[in-house]
């Protein structure tokens, strides 16, 4: 018996699992010493409340017989995916509810859709990154490339020709860095997948933090990305579903490779392995598209965004050197006095009591950075801030 080898070839921990222990040692080391958690992208204001009411009625619906419901649909409930696609369809993106397939949140599914690809693919990723897709690629065995994404391209990293991918991870509004592609340089992407026949997985889960009308939220804004991309998204950052858990997977009908069609292809796969998000959990995410859905949860991404502005004000007062937190819950920052991104986190932790990420558990051009996230109450947000501010008196530069 052989266990799968390419586990070891992983980190002993995932990034988050990582961070969890290090809060755990803390904790139990200072006992009762406050903490403000700006690490892992969780946020912190409950459901609003048209989920809520749309969840009570749905429970009230399972517990009679007449309306009780069982396995549900394999792809989701029609109703949801209804209602995603219809979404789609007002900003001009059309999406046809076949195209729909609901998730538990962008993890499981960009995770999952691997098993429809090779083995033998080339994949090619950014650094840094979210590292579930690099981890996933690495257990399968995958060979991986890596494009950097660095300051000077604006953490943006286009196209080279030269370079051949058959898998292609996007992640815009991006995680770490919070950087947003636009229009044009996706249109480069969309060219070169078409070129290469590759297939980009789109990762959107941070699309409603764009607040630039200029910049795509969909990968599908982009003429032939129909022919070439799935995008995942997801309701856990739009609203608050991190503990919830459902999300939605965008794939074509006119997607398609060697032959078939994606879209079956992943049905198939899902049908086998998945039975789906729970009956009351579909019906909190399609209130999410009612208009008082829409109000409600718009107050929350602008609460978190308030946060955000308040992050980058702290930053540029400080003379620390960041990017995103406009366009994204995410402030990527650089370590001061040239610490590294494991040493200014213990050394927050330790001597501030904050919890940021370190950027080079994304990858290696993460060295040197720390993520924030913006999704903590407004006063642990200015508590935490106020923090780091204080400890940077210990940097002279
Ligand atoms: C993060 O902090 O990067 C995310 O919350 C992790 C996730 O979405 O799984």
């Amino acid at each position: 018996m052989k266990l799968n080898q390419n586990y070891d070839k992983l980190q002993e921990n995932y990034l988050f699992a990582t961070i969890d222990k290090k809060i755990a040692a803390h904790q139990a080391a200072h006992p009762g010493a406050s903490l403000i958690r700006m690490g892992i992208g969780d946020v912190t204001l409950p459901l609003c409340a048209a989920v809520v009411d749309a969840m009570k009625q749905a429970v009230e619906e399972m517990a009679r017989a007449q309306t009780f419901r069982g396995y549900g649909p394999y792809a989701g409930y029609a109703f949801l995916r209804e209602a995603v696609g219809a979404c789609y369809g007002e900003r001009g993106v059309p999406v046809s509810p076949d195209e729909v397939y609901i998730n538990d949140g962008c993890k499981s599914d960009m995770a999952g859709i691997l098993d429809i690809f090779g083995t033998d693919n080339t994949v090619l990723i950014p650094d840094p990154v979210y590292p579930v897709y690099v981890d996933t690629n690495i257990m399968a065995g995958r060979k991986v490339l890596f494009m950097d994404a660095v300051a000077e391209n604006k953490f943006l990293p286009l196209p080279d020709p030269a370079v051949h991918a058959d898998i292609i991870y996007l992640c815009s509004p991006n995680n770490p860095t919070g950087a947003v592609y636009s229009k044009e340089q996706l249109a480069g992407w969309v060219a070169y997948a078409r070129e290469h026949d590759a297939v980009i997985l789109f990762d959107a889960a941070y699309e409603s933090f764009v607040r630039d009308p200029a910049l795509p939220r969909s990968i599908f804004e982009i003429p032939g990305a129909r022919e070439c991309a799935i995008e995942f998204c997801s309701f856990s950052k739009t609203a608050g579903f991190t503990g919830t858990r459902c999300g939605y997977t965008v794939i074509p009908q006119a997607l398609r490779r060697g032959g078939k069609a994606l879209g079956p292809l992943w049905l198939r796969r899902q049908s086998t392995k998945y039975n789906g998000v729970p009956y009351i959990v579909q019906r909190g995410a399609q209130a999410v598209f009612s208009p008082q859905g829409r109000a409600q949860i718009r107050q929350s991404i602008d609460f978190y965004m308030a946060n955000a502005a308040m992050m980058a004000q702290t930053l540029k007062a400080c003379g620390i050197w960041f990017t995103g937190g406009e366009n994204s819950p995410y402030i990527w920052l650089r370590c001061p006095g040239g610490l590294s991104s494991w040493e200014y986190f213990d050394l927050l932790l330790e001597q501030a009591g904050v919890v940021g990420t370190a950027g080079a558990g994304f990858g290696k051009n993460g060295e040197g950075f720390l993520r924030l996230t913006a999704f903590g109450g407004r006063e642990s947000t200015a508590e935490g801030m106020e923090r780091i501010t204080a400890l940077l008196h210990r940097f002279p530069d």
